[in-house]
């Protein structure tokens, strides 16, 4: 890559990705099995990829692998220019700060027995930052950024639902500041209007920090509304990637087809309707406060307070147009 190309270098990079899984044998036969197979894509700064397949296709094993839970039998994955084999054994505090992860079962990784402000600040104090008195007002700041209030911060897990659940994954993930947030089925165990608050939340988080999203689903209705670009695997392979408007009105790959014709979400009846309700409530609230002459730029009482000096969100069709605020430039030829 030459230099004047460097403002352009994607946050992440994976290229040829094999990962292999041992399945059986002894030290000296070992049997590995390929379940991720020359995956290429890159993620750029303030983008969300959707990574879209059926159960069992490598969806989690590549998230796996760019968090370095999963070994990399071939092919490299580089983050923000470094290739992540040259980091050693352990993995350096600053790449577990800058890629975050938000899985399906929130409640797996909260402890049952503590209250859940407490994620926050273990999260906090694992990465050496502020003391107590400020670990606590930085659990606080950031348990308002999700939609939460103070008073949530002394619930146990078990009082709390779902959604208000990943809200505070969410919460543990932001508040360390990462530029990557691994969402695997983050939405999927959620009742469909939590879903979507889930999805927006996240989505006007991003535009008020510029974190990306690698946006792991089976739910190809979810990854139409959230993400930039999206890529198809099938069996450990990418078979199909590209802009999400475009892989939805045209799908190349035979494959592509049958699962958009399967899921019920990517079309149902209302959805295009509800949306255009959704965008048009917030164009509206939007208006009402530049014409009265008010700072809030979001109808949104998630959005957090960077996002007020911004100008009113585009409307979520336009914004995935316009693709993320760093303007995306043309990739190399030959590249994913
Ligand atoms: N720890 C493991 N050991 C062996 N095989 C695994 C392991 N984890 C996942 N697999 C296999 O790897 C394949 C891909 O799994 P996964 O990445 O979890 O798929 P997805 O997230 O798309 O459902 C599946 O065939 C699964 O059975
Ligand atoms: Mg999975």
């Amino acid at each position: 890559m030459s230099p004047d190309r460097t403002d352009s270098r994607p946050l992440l990079d994976v290229r040829d990705l094999d990962v292999a899984y041992e399945v059986s044998g002894s030290s000296w036969r070992r049997t590995t099995t390929t379940v991720v197979k020359g995956v290429s894509f890159h993620i750029d700064a303030g983008e969300t990829y959707g990574l879209v397949g059926e159960s069992g296709s490598g969806k989690s094993t590549t998230g796996r692998a760019i968090l370095r839970l999963a070994e990399v039998a071939g092919g490299t994955i580089e983050f923000d220019g470094t290739d992540l084999a040259t980091l050693g054994e352990r993995t350096p505090l600053s790449y577990r700060r800058d890629v975050q992860a938000v899985y399906q079962d929130p409640a797996g990784s909260l402890n049952p027995r503590h209250h859940v402000g407490r994620a926050v600040t273990d999260a906090l104090k694992r990465h050496g930052t502020g003391d107590r008195a400020e670990r606590q007002d930085r659990a606080r700041e950031a348990f308002a950024q999700v939609g939460l209030t103070d008073a949530h911060l002394s619930r146990f897990p078990s009082e709390m639902s779902g959604g208000q659940l990943q809200r505070v994954a969410i919460a543990r993930a932001l508040v360390l500041e990462p530029r990557l947030v691994i969402c695997d089925e983050a939405v999927s165990a959620l009742d469909l209007s939590t879903q979507s608050q889930i999805i927006n939340l996240l989505m006007d988080l991003q535009q008020a920090s510029g974190v990306s999203y690698l946006f792991i689903t089976h739910d190809l209705g979810v990854v139409r509304h959230m993400a930039h670009r999206l890529g198809v695997l099938r069996k450990g392979e990418l078979i199909e990637q590209g802009d999400t408007s475009a892989v939805f009105a045209d799908p190349q790959h035979e494959y592509t087809r049958s699962l958009l014709a399967a899921s019920p979400s990517s079309h149902p009846e209302g959805r295009e309707q509800r949306r255009a309700d959704r965008l048009a409530r917030r164009r509206g609230a939007a208006q009402a406060s530049e014409g009265a002459g008010g700072t809030a730029a979001s109808a949104s009482p998630t959005a957090p307070a960077a996002a007020a000096s911004s100008p009113a969100r585009p409307a979520t069709a336009d914004m995935r147009q316009a693709g993320p605020t760093r303007p995306m430039v043309a990739r190399p030829e030959g590249r994913a």
